[in-house]
């Protein structure tokens, strides 16, 4: 296996203009920015059905099919959501619904929110974070809330906090650093999990706005 490891990234948004749309692009920026051959996923393209629990649509709905395609490669994922009424958008839960450990297990997973008020998405990111657990992900502890959209994004979704950009850009390249390392130094790729998470439990949120900036990833020193 390559060390070029694919990272994809899925927009939990229809909206257009997204700014969690921009947000997943300013990660897999900084997936490529790492060596990362970078994708986005964007589920306006796919018309996809509900999930019915009856996994029957997995074996013949064309657009799953073809989304399960994209997916199935990466060895990095990032999800980025908004927060919804405190929670997951029901168009990505949807999706992740009607996909599984296929697409997920073993893959290192990268998340994003963004949020109208100032709680940044956290309760729509924690919830993200048990979904990939579940799916028997590598769920990165640090991952990115934006809090105060409308002061973060222009009207066109456009990113205007650099902080906020760079947290973005530090997520992507956290992704595809660890998903090169899971695949060719899985040694190396332990040793700096195990570097990440000093203190499970703690809130290792990233709060760009509140911690000026700071990304709060343990770079190798
Ligand atoms: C149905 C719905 C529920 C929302 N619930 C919340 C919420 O609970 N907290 C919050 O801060 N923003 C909430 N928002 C605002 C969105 O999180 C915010 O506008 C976000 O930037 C939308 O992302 P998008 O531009 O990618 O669509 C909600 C928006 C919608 C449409």
């Amino acid at each position: 296996m390559t060390a070029r490891p694919l990272v994809v990234g899925v927009p939990g948004s229809l909206r257009d203009p997204s700014r969690t749309r921009t947000a997943v692009e300013a990660a897999l920026r900084g997936a490529a920015a790492a060596g990362a051959a970078t994708q986005l996923v964007d589920l306006r393209e796919y018309d996809l059905p509900l999930c019915d629990g009856a996994g029957e649509l997995a074996r013949y709905h064309a657009g799953l099919l073809e989304l399960r395609k994209q997916l199935a490669p990466a060895r990095g994922l990032v999800l980025g959501t908004p927060e919804y009424h405190g929670g997951v958008s029901g168009v990505l839960k949807n999706a992740l619904d009607l996909m599984g450990f296929p697409e997920f297990e073993g893959k290192v997973l990268g998340l994003v929110g963004v949020a109208e008020g100032p709680g940044g998405a956290r309760h729509a990111l924690d919830a993200l974070a048990h979904v990939g657990r579940a799916l028997h992900a590598w769920v990165l502890p640090q991952r990115v809330a934006v809090p105060d959209a409308a002061r973060v994004f222009d009207a066109e979704g456009r990113l205007t906090d650099a902080a906020v950009e760079g947290a973005l850009l530090d997520v992507g390249r956290a992704v595809a650093r660890l998903a090169a390392l899971r695949a060719g130094a899985p040694e190396e790729f332990l040793r700096e999990w195990e570097r990440l998470t000093p203190n499970p439990g703690a809130d290792n949120d990233v709060r760009p706005i509140e911690r000026g900036g700071a990304s709060g990833f343990a770079r190798p020193a």
